[in-house]
């Protein structure tokens, strides 16, 4: 009885009640147990597909791991589940043929076939040597070769001796570490010197039954040529295994780690380990990922970026076809093309390509058919995560989807559907069909109404500047004015971008679900809008894309007026969590909290302490010695005496991109000046904070900051004081910061009063050039 009506109450709160019914709130571990489905794994051909989905537990803190078969062609069929265990006990899975399954348990690999008739029974196939932690695990079905990246140490390469080679380090009779060289340590791992990542592979035999057995002879195919990988295994997007050839992007010996972003493409044949690899790039490059060959193994795609030093260059698919064994042709098939492709999949018949790319808040998947030729999206719904053709004429696409309000569910697209091809109006056909619903029954509909709207302005240098939103839980059309508190998102990168698609650090909707009215700005420096719009964030860490911010913060003012200007608050991570302290410096937008997460209170100290030098480098345009200038600009830490606004603090303790001094002078800064501030540290964190736990716990204190700063309850005499209004015009940037040294800032007050603009001038505009690049 008394909770029945402590519900009735709670449900008054809420406004716009009496219309239509709300939603119930969908919490911070709502989201932590909702199913996390992975992309879906298409079988060579595309007759099966896997989907691995992982789901935690609150009460045993477990998170069980269930892996389901699929099966593409039949739009009727659920979900075969298959088996579950903990993620270790398949923390790879991998087909090795048409219808067979691997994956890692432990450092075994197990296996099974999925053919009908068969038993399903999972059976042993092979140890890997003890300690060489083995990852990034693929096969090549016609030299049944299986080819994963592995630990040595460099004194001798063997796989046999990695675990004494282990062991010994552990016996040194010290705990010292020695370098002679930088990236001592990386993102959240310190390198154990001598001790690197190199290819192994192992030749598989196959069985009468289709099945396989394992001779358990692993070959370093590293050995003797120099190459290796330095602190980190080598990911699976960096090598790449043909019936011939294995393929794969390393950073050359003689440049220095730390300052350097380039790779080059090496080839070697299979039944030559240790020979002197072809280097297949130019030299003069920068990063390289996606190194992908064709299923007829006689072209390899991989995605090269053209600056060294410079990890957000726009990346252009290169292909590279093969010539014997000696060196072939490479040609740029997206050179003209202002996206950054990531994920290259190659079409069944080795002709095309499929890639995914940022556009716009979305991430979409994009056909590439010759060289030169305009990319053309095939999908448009939310953010694809991967794409995988399961059929010979390049019309069938099983497509894993996430959004805003949705984790990944895969969705089979039939571009033949309803005879529409030729025609732009109705190419791609928006009918996608739903294979799964992993998450929907958990969701049970909470998350429906918080779909994202776009939202476009001008911002600096009159560039156009998107930003999402979402409407609180419980708004209405007829909602009161000033209604709602503000949470105000600031990504990391800083370039990267709020993208519609699913995130369990930053999931906006669930923010929106707790009350808040959420905008969350693309600005200056995102990806996806054009590689100029990224580029210009170099050397302009403070303005430009805090006076996108700026302009982002009143529009959104002025568009929704439910938003209550006093009641509003901003969030971020990394560069975010930068552009907070910084804010803290510049509060011209008038937010009553702030919530900083691993972010940066000095530059200068940040630049001699962070592993990836390259990094402020470039972005800074010169190292501390060379442009200190720069850096000094746009420190934060020459700002603190500013500091009024109230801060909540977060910091992992793993993390070596931003180490917890920066924090910790944060919170010190804070205290000292008597301003409201909060520190929570997790000592076992990276970067992110990824145990459900502490997520758990990361969600409790920063919903906790924003309602006790700015929450319901906080609407202290709105009427009484309707004249304290903020108004976009009535901005003088000038005379709140006296002294600012902006040296463009005119344009910010100039384009203050142009700051909305039409947004359905815009939707057409986007639509027009979405069907041009269709055609
Ligand atoms: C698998 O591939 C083999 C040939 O390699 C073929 O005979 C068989 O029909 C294929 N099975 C499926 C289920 O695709
Ligand atoms: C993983 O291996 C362990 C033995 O090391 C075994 O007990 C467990 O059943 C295996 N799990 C799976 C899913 O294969
Ligand atoms: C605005 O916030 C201040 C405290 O920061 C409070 O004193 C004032 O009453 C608020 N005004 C409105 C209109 O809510």
């Amino acid at each position: 009885m008394l909770l029945a009506l402590v519900a009735a109450l709670a449900a008054l709160a809420v406004p716009g009640l009496a219309g239509s019914p709300v939603p119930e709130q969908f919490t911070p571990v709502d989201m932590l147990t909702a199913p996390r489905p992975h992309a879906a794994l298409a079988a060579p051909g595309g007759k099966y597909a896997l989907n691995v989905v992982d789901q935690w537990d609150e009460e045993t803190d477990v998170t069980t791991r269930t892996l389901y078969l699929l099966h593409p062609h039949d739009r009727k069929a659920h979900p075969e589940p298959l088996f579950s265990g903990r993620t270790s006990e398949a923390a790879e899975v991998l087909w090795l043929s048409n219808q067979t399954v691997a994956y890692l348990n432990g450092s075994s690999l197990y296996h099974f076939s999925v053919a009908p008739e068969s038993s399903k029974r999972v059976i042993h196939l092979l140890d890997f040597p003890e300690s060489i932690e083995p990852s990034a695990i693929q096969y090549d079905a016609e030299s049944r070769t299986l080819a994963f990246s592995a630990a040595v140490w460099t004194e001798n390469g063997d796989f046999g001796l990695t675990a004494a080679g282990d062991q010994a380090y552990a016996d040194r009779g010290d705990t010292g570490q020695v370098y002679d060289d930088l990236f001592v340590r990386h993102w959240d791992t310190w390198r154990i010197p001598g001790r690197v990542y190199t290819i192994g592979t192992t030749v598989l035999r196959q069985r009468a039954d289709g099945l396989f057995d394992s001779a358990h002879v692993f070959t370093n195919i590293l050995e003797g040529t120099g190459l290796y990988s330095q602190a980190d295994a080598i990911g699976a997007d960096q090598f790449s295994v043909s019936p011939t050839h294995i393929a794969f992007a390393l950073k050359p010996p003689h440049l220095q780690v730390a300052t350097h972003t380039r790779l080059e493409v090496y080839l070697q044949p299979l039944d030559q380990p240790g020979s002197r690899p072809i280097q297949l790039t130019p030299g003069s490059q920068g990063a390289i990922s996606g190194v992908q060959f064709s299923p007829d193994g006689k072209k390899i795609a991989w995605l090269e970026m053209a600056q060294d030093g410079y990890e957000s260059d726009r990346r252009v698919v290169v292909v590279h076809t093969l010539s014997g064994g000696k060196l072939g042709q490479s040609v740029r098939w997206t050179q003209d093309w202002d996206r950054s492709p990531s994920d290259i999949t190659w079409s069944l018949n080795s002709e095309s390509l499929y890639v995914l790319a940022e556009y716009n808040g979305r991430v979409r998947p994009y056909h590439l058919s010759t060289p030169g030729r305009l990319p053309t999206p095939i999908a448009f719904r939310g953010s694809t995560l991967a794409i995988a053709p399961i059929d010979d004429q390049d019309s069938l696409f099983l497509l894993s989807i996430s959004s805003l309000t949705s984790p990944i569910e895969v969705y089979l697209l039939d571009l033949d559907e309803g005879d529409v091809r030729g025609d732009p109006d109705k190419f791609p056909p928006e009918a996608v069909h739903r294979l799964t619903d992993y998450s929907g029954p958990h969701i049970n509909g909470r998350l429906d109404p918080f779909h994202g709207e776009e939202l476009w302005f001008t911002g600096v240098d009159d560039r156009k500047v998107m930003a999402w939103v979402i409407k609180p839980r419980g708004w209405t059309e007829e909602d009161a004015a000033k209604s709602y508190p503000l949470a105000f998102f600031i990504h990391g990168g800083p370039q990267g971008a709020w993208d519609d698609q699913w995130s369990t650090r930053w999931n906006l909707a669930l923010y929106a679900s707790a009350g808040y009215f959420v905008v969350a700005v693309n600005p200056t420096g995102s990806t996806g809008y054009g590689q100029e719009f990224t580029d210009r964030i170099a050397g302009h860490w403070g303005d430009r894309p805090y006076q996108d911010l700026v302009a982002g913060y009143f529009a959104a003012l002025d568009k929704y007026p439910e938003i209550d200007p006093n009641r509003t608050t901003a969030l971020g991570a990394s560069y975010g969590g930068y552009m907070i302290n910084w804010i803290n410096g510049h509060n011209v937008f008038g937010f009553k909290a702030l919530v900083y997460h691993d972010g940066i209170l000095s530059t200068t100290d940040t630049y001699y302490s962070t592993e990836e030098v390259w990094f402020p480098n470039h972005d800074f345009e010169g190292t501390l010695i060379e442009n200190r200038a720069n850096y000094e600009k746009w420190s934060p830490l020459n700002h603190v005496a500013e500091w009024a606004t109230p801060q909540l603090v977060i910091q992992g303790g793993q993390d070596f991109r931003l180490a917890e001094s920066q924090a910790i002078g944060t919170f010190t800064a804070l205290q000292l000046q008597g301003v409201p501030s909060r520190f929570l540290y997790f000592h076992d964190e990276n970067h992110w904070v990824l145990k459900p736990k502490n997520s758990r716990r990361w969600h409790h204190e920063v919903l906790r900051w924003l309602d006790e700063w700015v929450g319901a309850g906080k609407r202290h005499g709105i009427e009484a004081e309707a004249e304290v209004e903020v108004e976009a015009e009535a901005i003088d940037i000038d005379s709140l910061n006296p002294g600012l040294f902006y040296d463009d800032f005119s344009d910010l007050v100039d384009g203050v009063g142009a700051f909305v603009e039409d947004v359905t001038a815009n939707v057409i505009e986007e639509i027009e050039e979405m069907v041009s690049i269709v055609l």
